[in-house]
């Protein structure tokens, strides 16, 4: 009779490997060093777009734990360091949350939403604009696919008018968008703003998902336009189809699927051993986000509190007597 024995440590490893061989690109993330996998999205976008050609001064806006402003900072300051221009470049990360320190970024612990953030990124470019502006930013979604998309698009259309302050005209704005029912009209706001509108689906970013990228080109603000932040630019009457308006009103930009197309498919589960002859050997992550809004969960599951504050919590309505759950 055999039996089969694991420790809870070889228990750990093997659930850990097993999402290493669920998610490729997870997997390579670690072995690359980027905080997270993310980090493949905006090289294949670059790789199609040329993102990064001449850009000194960049944003990357809802940027915990970090991989884009990682990707930025190894390609410019890369370049900067090859180039004699003397052109100094500045790398100014936001976010809600707060995130491990990265070589020749700088970091604004910030809503996006508010002017009081796009005040001070303009600050720290001492008041020359920013050359690219790249929001990776997603809410924490509910579930509700039309609450998510609402969501998400608002916070596009922020990021859009915290963009409208900083990007210099011919300036280009890449955020994530959410294919939904109403994307047409975030196409047709970002129209008013840049020439070219594309919407763009890295081979990273998974099939299944709804998520893609707008990579929007040649700021050109309308004549007159003052960037305003309390103008609310997803002015919504719900009584109209936006994606059945016809003639110029009609708007559909190119959708490009983008990065090698011969590259791993982030919907494919791989074998842990890519190379012949190679032991497959567990990375742990590059940088674990600082301060997750998940913290506390993890702390009373990790010390076998959860069942206990959910029996606190309900034992007061069952006996009548106060407990205080900490
Ligand atoms: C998918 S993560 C970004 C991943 C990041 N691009 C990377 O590569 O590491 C989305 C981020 O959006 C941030 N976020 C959501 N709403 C925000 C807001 N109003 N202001 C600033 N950041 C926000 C979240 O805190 C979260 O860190």
């Amino acid at each position: 009779m055999y039996v089969l024995y694991y420790c809870s440590a070889e228990l750990e490893i093997m659930g850990r490997s097993s999402k290493d061989k669920r998610d490729i690109y997870y997997r390579l993330a670690k072995e690359e060093g980027w905080r997270a996998r993310s980090a493949f999205k905006l090289l294949q976008l670059d790789e199609e777009f040329n993102l990064f050609a001449g850009v000194n001064r960049a944003v990357d806006l809802c940027a915990a734990p970090g991989s884009w402003s990682q990707v930025l900072s190894r390609k410019l300051r890369c370049r900067e360091e090859k180039s004699d221009s003397g052109e100094e470049v500045k790398i100014v990360a936001v976010d809600l949350q707060a995130m491990a320190p990265l070589p020749g970024v700088t970091q604004i612990q910030g809503d996006i939403t508010k002017v009081s953030t796009a005040e001070e990124i303009v600050r720290h470019f001492e008041g020359r604009p920013a050359d690219l502006v790249v929001c990776d930013g997603a809410p924490d979604v509910t579930g509700l696919h039309d609450v998510d998309e609402y969501i998400q698009a608002q916070l596009l259309l922020a990021a859009l008018n915290i963009t409208t302050h900083v990007l210099k005209p011919g300036g280009t704005f890449v955020a994530k968008i959410f294919r939904g029912k109403d994307v047409t009209l975030l196409y047709s706001q970002l129209k008013i703003f840049f020439s070219g509108v594309t919407c763009a689906k890295p081979r990273s970013s998974r099939n299944s998902s709804i998520e893609a990228f707008v990579v929007c080109q040649n700021y050109h603000p309308p004549e007159g336009y003052v960037p305003n932040m309390s103008n609310p630019l997803l002015d919504h009457s719900y009584d109209v189809d936006f994606n059945q308006l016809e003639g110029p009103n009609r708007i559909i930009v190119p959708f490009l699927a983008c990065g090698d197309l011969s590259a791993f498919d982030s919907d494919r589960t791989y074998p842990l051993q890519l190379e012949a002859g190679k032991e497959y050997q567990y990375t742990p992550p590059t940088q674990p986000p600082i301060s997750p809004p998940y913290q506390q969960a993890c702390h009373l599951r990790k010390n076998n509190l959860l069942s206990k504050e959910e029996s606190s919590n309900s034992g007061p309505q069952q006996s009548g007597e106060q407990t205080k759950a900490d």
